[in-house]
C-alpha cells in the first residue's frame, strides 16, 4: 500500500522511517516533510492543516493509509473528514483530540473518571482569575485551555509572575482563542514522565516509557521547548508503576471516551508527573510525542503498520507488540537562538560522518535541501538518536555523533538523559 504522513518534524521522521521498513508499504508520501524526509519519502508541498488539500490528494493517489502526526489538524477533525470519504486513517476524531485540544475538557474527563490529577479552578473571567491568584500559595501553575504550541503553560515561582501569565493569556490574547478559559492549578512536584499507548476505541497497549526534556539549557533551566532531547525506557517508570498506570490512567480514559460516545483510536500520550504522593496526569497529548518518538520507534520491533491497522479496525486485543531491550537516546539540535529568534539557512555538515557511527539515526526536524546541500530551516534541525545496551552507552554515541555535526551558531544540551543514570 502507499502511506501518506502529515507533518514535517523529528517525529514525522521517525514515522516515515520506521513506516519504510514494513513489508507492506510500497511508497511513502509526506506533507509536507522536511530534508531528511525526503530520503524515504516523497515530499508533497501541502501545509499539515490544509485538510481539503490533503484529502485531494490522498484521494487522486489512492493512499491506503494516512498518519497524522502534529495536534492541529486532529483538533481541526482530520480524522473525521477522511473517515466520511471511507479513507483509512490512524489519529483521534476531533471529539476525541480535545483530551490535548483543551485542556478543561481533559479535566473534566479526569474528573470524570477517577485519574488522579491536580486541583484546578477553571475562569473564564480576568478579574476572578486575578483575585483568585492573590488568594493562593506560589509557585503555581498558569494554562491556557486551547493549543498553544507548547507556550500555553506557564510554571509561576511568584504571584507577579502568575499575574502576567495571566494577562498573557487572557489580557493580551497571546494564544488567542486558546485563552478564552484558563486553568490555574497546583503545583506538583516529583519527576516527570511520559507514557505513550496505541489505542483502538476500547483497548490500549503501552509503549516502552520515556523522558523529554522541555528546558532550553542544562539542569532545566530557562525558556521551555518544543524539547531538546529523550531517553528511553525512563527508569522512574518500574514495572508496579506502568501496571499502576495501565489501571488508573489508560483504562479509566478508554472507558469513558467509549461511555461518551467519543472512543478513543490513535496515540494517546500522558504527561504524568511521580510525586510522593503517587502519579498525577499533567496533561494528555492526542498524538505521538517530539521527541519521545525518535527513542519509541527504534525500540519497536513489531511493524507499526500491523499495529496501527488494528487501531484503526479494533483489533488491538489479537496484536502483540515487541520492543527491543536496548535504550535510546536523542540530543536534539537547535539553532542558536531557538526558542527566541534564529537564523535560518545555516549549512550543515557532518550528518553522513553522524550516521556511520552504528546504530545511530539522525532524524531531521527543521532541514530542507539547497542543491546537494541540507540548510537549517527551523528551531529544532536535527534529533540525533543513538540505540546502546544501556543508557550510559546510548548516551556517549549519541554525543560522539552530535560530535560530528556542524552548523553555525548551533546548540544543543549537554545533560540529555543524564537524570536516568541515578537508576543504574
Ligand atoms: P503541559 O503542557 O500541561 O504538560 O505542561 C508543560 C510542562 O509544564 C509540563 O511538562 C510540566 O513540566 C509543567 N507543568 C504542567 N502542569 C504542572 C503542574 N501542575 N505542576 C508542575 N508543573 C507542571
Ligand atoms: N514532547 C512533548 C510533546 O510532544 O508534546
Amino acid at each position: 500500500m502507499e502511506v501518506l504522513v502529515i507533518g514535517s518534524g523529528g517525529r514525522e521522521h521517525a514515522l516515515v522511517w520506521k513506516i519504510a521498513q514494513s513489508s507492506k508499504v510500497s511508497k511513502i508520501y509526506c506533507a509536507p516533510g522536511n530534508a531528511g524526509i525526503s530520503q524515504k519519502a516523497e515530499c508533497v508541498p501541502i501545509k499539515a492543516e490544509n485538510i481539503p488539500e490533503l484529502i485531494r490528494f490522498a484521494e487522486e493517489k489512492e493512499i491506503g493509509l494516512t498518519v497524522v502526526g502534529p495536534e492541529v489538524p486532529l483538533t481541526k477533525g482530520i480524522v473525521d473528514e477522511f473517515e466520511k470519504r471511507n479513507l483509512r486513517v490512524f489519529g483521534p476524531s476531533k471529539q476525541a483530540s480535545r483530551l490535548e485540544g483543551s485542556k478543561v475538557f481533559a479535566k473534566e474527563i479526569m474528573l470524570e473518571a477517577g485519574v488522579p490529577t491536580g486541583k484546578c479552578e477553571i475562569f473564564e473571567d480576568h478579574n476572578k482569575a486575578t483575585q483568585y491568584i492573590k488568594s493562593q500559595p506560589v509557585p503555581i501553575v498558569v494554562k491556557a485551555d486551547g493549543l498553544a504550541a507548547g507556550k500555553g503553560v506557564i510554571v509561576a515561582k511568584t504571584k507577579e509572575e502568575a499575574l502576567e501569565a495571566v494577562e498573557l493569556i487572557m489580557g493580551k490574547r497571546a494564544f488567542g482563542k486558546a485563552g478564552d478559559r484558563i486553568m490555574i492549578e497546583e503545583c506538583l512536584v516529583g519527576e516527570e514522565a511520559s507514557i505513550l499507548a496505541f489505542c483502538d476505541g476500547e483497548n490500549f497497549i503501552s509503549m516502552v516509557t520515556s523522558q523529554d526534556h522541555k528546558a532550553i539549557h542544562d539542569g532545566d533551566k530557562g525558556s521551555n521547548t518544543g524539547g531538546m532531547g529523550a531517553y528511553s525506557p525512563a527508569p522512574v517508570i518500574n514495572e508496579h508503576m506502568m501496571e499502576t498506570i495501565s489501571l488508573q490512567v489508560f483504562q479509566p480514559i478508554m472507558n469513558k471516551m467509549k461511555e461518551k460516545g467519543m472512543p478513543y483510536k490513535g496515540v494517546l500520550y500522558a504527561g504524568l508527573m511521580i510525586t510522593e504522593s503517587g502519579l498525577k496526569v499533567l496533561e494528555f497529548n492526542a498524538r505521538f510525542g517530539d521527541p519521545e518518538t525518535q527513542v519509541i520507534l527504534p525500540r519497536l520491533k513489531t511493524d507499526l503498520i500491523d499495529i496501527m491497522e488494528s487501531c484503526i479496525d479494533g483489533k488491538l486485543n489479537e496484536t502483540n507488540i515487541e520492543w527491543e531491550n536496548e535504550a535510546a537516546v536523542c540530543v536534539v539540535i537547535a539553532s542558536g537562538g531557538y526558542p527566541g529568534n534564529y537564523k535560518k539557512g545555516e549549512l550543515i555538515t557532518g550528518i553522513k560522518e553522524a550516521e556511520a557511527i552504528e546504530d545511530v539515526i539522525v532524524f531531521h526536524a527543521g532541514t530542507s535541501l539547497e542543491g546537494e546541500n541540507i540548510l537549517t530551516f527551523g528551531g529544532r534541525v536535527l534529533g540525533v538518536t543513538s540505540l546502546g545496551a544501556n543508557i550510559e552507552q546510548a548516551i556517549d554515541k549519541a554525543y560522539g555523533a552530535v560530535g560530528k555535526i556542524h552548523f553555525n551558531k548551533m546548540y544543543f544540551r549537554n545533560d540529555i538523559a543524564d537524570k536516568a543514570l541515578k537508576y543504574l
